[in-house]
């Protein structure tokens, strides 16, 4: 997923296609922070949150939860969702590149390939560099990205979703033209197609992004040139037990961060 503009200012199509249940993954963070930094997590940041899916579900179990995004659309969206369902979330509108929480968090995370809208190395770096301002001593990040196998320089799989509700019908098809790659900058041009039946009117929505197709070397390289964070762990799934490999079983790349002392 990357900075696909015209999807993103539409969040209610957003969250018609990918409202989904993400009790697993939230379990996941849960078991993994304990693992690695030895205690209970208290306070999590959903970064390029959208509707804030985890964000809400750590809310509603008590956590500190914040959700960042950087359309003020989503944030507005984010906000009424969390409001119906009685979770309370600190939301903020800023971007991931420069911002600063008005206090850490001991685990942030990057879901669902929201991470390749940064395109540029000063970008990511960037990035990093603000994580190591917002996470607490010994703080966790996790990047979950398209496995390379399915999404990397060379190969770019076609993939659809598609979801329903209270009369609105939305689905996306994402690079059915082929991306145009830019080998050089590690760059894919995307195109995407969203195709929207609200209450009887059609309408069908094209939209371009650039995605950053990212290799685990380069995320490890990024790590150490932040001088913030480094490498505590990789994993092929919201699964302890699942290792990152080319293994078909290794759906995703979901790399664990952690800032250094
Ligand atoms: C794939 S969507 C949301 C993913 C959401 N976490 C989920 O699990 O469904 C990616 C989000 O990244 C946000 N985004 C893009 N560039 C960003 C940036 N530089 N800083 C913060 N958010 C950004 C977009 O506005 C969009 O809501």
């Amino acid at each position: 997923m990357a900075e696909h503009n015209n999807l993103y200012q539409r969040a209610i199509y957003y969250d018609v296609i990918f409202d989904r249940d993400v009790s697993r993954e939230v379990e996941f963070l849960k078991e993994v922070y304990y693992q690695i930094v030895g205690r209970d997590l208290r306070s999590v940041l959903d970064l390029a949150c959208g509707p804030g899916y985890h964000a809400r579900t750590f809310a509603k179990q008590g956590y500190r939860a914040v959700g960042l995004d950087l359309r003020p659309e989503m944030i507005e969206f984010a906000q009424d969702k969390a409001r119906e369902v009685g979770a309370d979330v600190e939301w903020v509108a800023a971007d991931m590149t420069n911002f600063r929480l008005h206090q850490p968090v001991d685990f942030a995370f990057c879901m669902f390939d929201s991470m390749d809208c940064l395109t540029t190395n000063e970008q990511i770096l960037n990035h990093f560099r603000a994580m190591g301002d917002n996470l607490t001593p010994n703080g966790l990040y996790l990047v979950d990205l398209n496995h390379p196998i399915s999404c990397s320089i060379g190969v770019y799989e076609p993939f659809c979703y598609a979801g329903q509700r209270n009369g609105i019908s939305a689905e996306i098809r994402w690079a059915e033209t082929p991306p145009q790659i830019d080998m050089i900058a590690g760059v894919a041009h995307t195109t995407l197609e969203i195709r929207i039946k609200d209450n009887g009117k059609e309408m069908v929505i094209t939209d371009h992004a650039q995605e950053r197709l990212l290799t685990p070397q380069e995320l490890q390289l990024f790590a150490e040139l932040s001088g913030t964070l480094k490498v505590v762990g990789w994993y092929g799934d919201f699964d302890l037990n699942q290792p990152f490999s080319s293994s078909p079983a290794s759906r995703r790349m979901i790399v664990i961060f952690q800032k250094r002392s």
